[in-house]
């Protein structure tokens, strides 16, 4: 890897842009000084502003790592570029209220999906239908080409997930919670399980009882959890849920690590929508059991809105019955 032909190439992409230095500095929230090395050669971005500049630009990290654009890519991309999730007229109800109405969308492999909707809109009902724990009456899920009614074994084998709270022994410490699901699952990978504790920077505190760790130290046990079984797709349900500035600025960055590193998919839903905007590369909105809007957050920026603004507008127009799901 050339650094000098790498920061030429981020020097060009900025200036294809129509960004300054400055610009490029605020957008990624950092100093001028630090884009400045990086032109000059003299440091290269880290893995998360890699990530930060690939969805900027639209151009690939190992793009931005070899400092020119690979023409090849799309033919390439289209091969190897799969499903991880297919869900197709997902309908269901409880009692007389249908709660899902004839869901339709697929996550790709590398995908990380914001899932947003006024409450009661039906996200955690559509997230657990997707695991079976509810049952759906019409349509089906597929997780890895995996059908959730006739495989379910497999589909969830794929699939590390964390539904409202993190659901811990609390009586255990945090070690002893991933070793059951070391067990579970028959993990036998110890190393990659204490990259997983080192990663979501639990060290240090990993032989304490969870009933001792904060709301942040429990959520960061859940993912490393989530992430021994090596899932394929990752899915968050509010997973900032109480968390202060500081725990949600980590929890972001550890889960673009992760969709760059560990070449995972992520679902997650959340109210907070500047986050979404923040991770999230593409957004499902969802209101009265509908799948009302599938959009690329770069059509939002594109269209210099803010997803705020979006959202409200989306959901405004479905309410008034202007717009009709899907559009
Ligand atoms: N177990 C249940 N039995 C009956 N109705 C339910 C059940 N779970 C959810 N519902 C109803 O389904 C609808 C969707 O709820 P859901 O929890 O999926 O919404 P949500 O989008 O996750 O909302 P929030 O943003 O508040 O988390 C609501 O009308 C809710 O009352
Ligand atoms: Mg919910």
């Amino acid at each position: 890897m050339n650094q000098e032909k790498v920061g030429k190439f981020i020097a060009e992409l900025r200036k294809e842009n129509h960004l300054t230095q400055q610009e490029l500095a605020d957008k990624l929230e950092i100093t001028d000084k630090a884009v400045s090395k990086w032109e000059n050669g003299r440091c290269l971005p880290d893995v998360y502003f890699l990530k930060s500049l690939s969805d900027l630009f639209h151009v690939t990290v190992k793009e931005i790592l070899n400092g020119e654009r690979d023409f090849k890519k799309k033919v390439i991309d289209e091969d190897h570029h799969r499903k991880v999730l297919e869900v197709n007229k997902l309908s269901k109800s409880f009692g007389k209220r249908k709660v899902l109405d004839n869901i339709n969308f697929e996550i790709y492999e590398g995908d990380i999906i914001g899932l947003i909707g006024p409450n009661g809109a039906g996200k955690t009902t559509l997230i657990k239908t997707l695991l079976n724990l509810y049952k759906s009456e019409e349509g089906n899920v597929k997780i890895c080409g995996y059908d959730t009614k006739k495989d379910l074994e497999n589909a969830l084998s794929k699939i590390g997930c964390i539904i409202e709270n993190p659901d811990m022994y609390d009586h255990l410490t945090g070690r002893k919670n991933l070793k059951i699901t070391e067990l579970i699952n028959n993990i036998h990978d110890k190393e990659y399980v204490e990259e997983m504790i080192r990663f979501v920077k639990l060290e240090d505190r990993i032989h304490d009882k969870v009933k001792k760790y904060s709301l942040g130290m429990k959520q960061r046990l859940a993912i490393a959890n989530a992430l021994i079984k090596k899932p394929k797709l990752l899915i968050l349900d509010e997973p900032t849920n109480g968390l202060d500035p500081s725990g949600i600025r980590e929890l972001r960055q550890i889960l673009k690590t992760i969709s760059t590193t560990k070449n995972m998919s992520i679902l997650i839903s959340s109210h907070i929508l500047s986050e979404i905007e923040n991770i999230c590369d593409r957004v499902l909105i969802m209101d009265q059991g509908k799948l009302i809007s599938n959009f690329g957050i770069e059509e939002v920026k594109y269209k210099n809105k803010s997803l705020e603004e979006e959202f409200f507008r989306k959901t405004e127009s479905f309410e008034s019955g202007d717009i009709n799901e899907n559009s």
